[in-house]
């Protein structure tokens, strides 16, 4: 990003946006949670929903935050009240700017320390302890790490202060590098990883798992996970992409590149799971595994095939890189705010937003051990069962995030006056009522379909 004159600093270009984009929307969703929560929900039938949902769901609404983003130049919070004000709408839909403040607080906190076991794995992977390991050893391995609080403490610290230190300094420039190189690198270790699995015998049924619909293994609530997943990996429905997209150039074509990002989100989740089935299936592992599986399927392939030392470290690295890029995304609304409403500097706002993240994220450190089997709001229908990082997730991914995009979606295609868009998409003809249509119908309508049908089922 560059520093211009003006109060509020742009990127430097398009292709600068769509980095540190891309930068927030690569990240462990797509390599770490995706392919557990198709485990977990049976494969083919749910990609086949998630794929439906980015397209008809996830792309509009993608497209509506950022370009809402850049009409109101400011924090998610002074954004949505700029843009009631100017437009003339009910002041109900500053909620979006709080749902995007508070979500992205709150996603941080469990992000860091997922991201902290990428940063465990680097060591593993770099002291050989991959190699000829059996499917045991790798096991003991990963139980080690949740079984000890005090290791994972210090990764998530570790993982925090490295998000806070970007923030804090602002270093865009230098990310905006780091991520021309990093998503290639990520791309082709992926291609290793899938043409390791086309040697396990098992490829064939990881294709199949991934792709051939089964719906009577997909329950409501798996569609609600699909869904809340699509928002997920796309980083949208709290102000993350909105923050980002106050910073974007006028006269840049966000249609276009929101299209380029979706795709290669969609890309790097899909190369995930085709590194990732057929081990499980040549391994005898359990797709339904849960957030452990590809620490326990991926250091197995690094572990037999040639140059696995290398690989492995690399593409753990990567993993960690990808993490945090996609972690400084989620401190961005919290950060402008802060700087904003309280006229804090940037500084005292990264560090601010971070200790209070990384303190809150103590309590998904513990979800892991001590407090696995601690249910805080079982009183709930529908919390029963869920530790904290399970209510955190489940808060986030699946109800603040789609709302979010529910909201969104809504705001821009029924309360934002039709110049406004129209100026800001710059869409002609039958493109732009096919896109107007999705906008004001598809999307809300999905939405709101998902989450009737999980109250009803
Ligand atoms: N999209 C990121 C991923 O897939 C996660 C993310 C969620 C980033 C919300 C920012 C906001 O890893
Ligand atoms: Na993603």
């Amino acid at each position: 990003m560059s520093s211009s004159s003006n109060a509020h600093p742009l990127w430097s270009s398009r292709f600068a946006f769509i980095l540190a984009a891309t930068g927030s929307a690569v990240g462990l969703g797509n390599i770490w949670k995706f392919p557990y929560i198709t485990g977990e929900n049976g494969g083919g039938a749910f990609v086949l929903v998630y794929l439906a949902c980015i397209l008809l769901i996830g792309i509009p609404v993608l497209i509506a935050e950022t370009m809402l983003g850049r009409r109101g130049r400011q924090s998610p919070v002074g954004t949505m009240q700029k843009l009631t004000a100017s437009e003339g709408a009910s002041s109900w839909w500053r909620l979006i700017g709080w749902n995007g403040v508070i979500a992205s607080f709150l996603v941080l906190s469990f992000y860091a320390v997922i991201g902290g076991w990428s940063l465990v794995y680097v060591g593993h992977a770099a002291s050989g302890e991959f190699l000829g390991a059996d499917t045991d050893a790798i096991g003991a391995l990963f139980g080690g790490l949740l079984s000890s609080p005090g290791a994972m403490l210090f990764w998530h610290s570790l993982f925090m202060v490295l998000v806070v230190f970007i923030v804090a300094r602002g270093v865009r420039e230098g990310l905006e590098k780091a991520i021309t190189w990093l998503m290639p690198l990520l791309f082709v270790l992926l291609l290793v990883l899938v043409g390791y699995a086309m040697t396990t015998g098992e490829f064939g049924r990881g294709v199949a798992f991934l792709f051939m619909p089964d719906f009577s293994s997909l329950t409501a609530e798996g569609v609600l996970v699909a869904l809340g997943h699509a928002a997920f990996t796309l980083s949208i429905g709290i102000g993350v992409m909105m923050a980002y997209g106050s910073y974007l150039p006028d006269g840049v074509n966000i249609p276009k590149t929101a299209l380029t990002i979706a795709l290669l989100d969609v890309v790097v989740a899909l190369l995930a799971g085709l590194a990732i089935f057929p081990v499980v299936f040549a391994e005898g592992l359990q797709a339904g595994e849960g957030p452990g599986l590809i620490f326990q399927t991926l250091p197995l392939a690094f572990g037999q095939m040639a140059g696995g030392g290398f690989f492995g470290t690399l593409f753990f690295i990567l993993l960690a890189m990808a993490a945090v890029t996609s972690a400084i995304s989620m401190l961005e609304p919290v950060v402008e705010w802060l700087e904003e409403r309280k006229g804090i500097s940037r500084l005292k706002g990264a560090l601010l937003g971070g200790v209070t993240i990384w303190f809150v994220g103590i309590g998904t450190v513990l979800s892991f051990n001590i407090w696995a089997d601690v249910h805080p709001l079982a009183f709930i229908p529908g919390f029963d069962g869920r530790n904290i990082f399970g209510i955190f997730d489940f808060m986030v991914s699946n109800l603040m995030m789609p709302l979010g995009g529910l909201a969104i979606a809504l705001f821009a295609g029924w309360a934002l006056r039709r110049e406004t868009l129209d100026q800001e998409l710059a869409l002609q003809g039958s493109t732009r009522d096919l896109f107007l249509f999705v906008l004001r119908y598809v999307t809300p309508l999905g939405i709101a379909g998902v989450f009737l049908y999980n109250l009803l089922a």
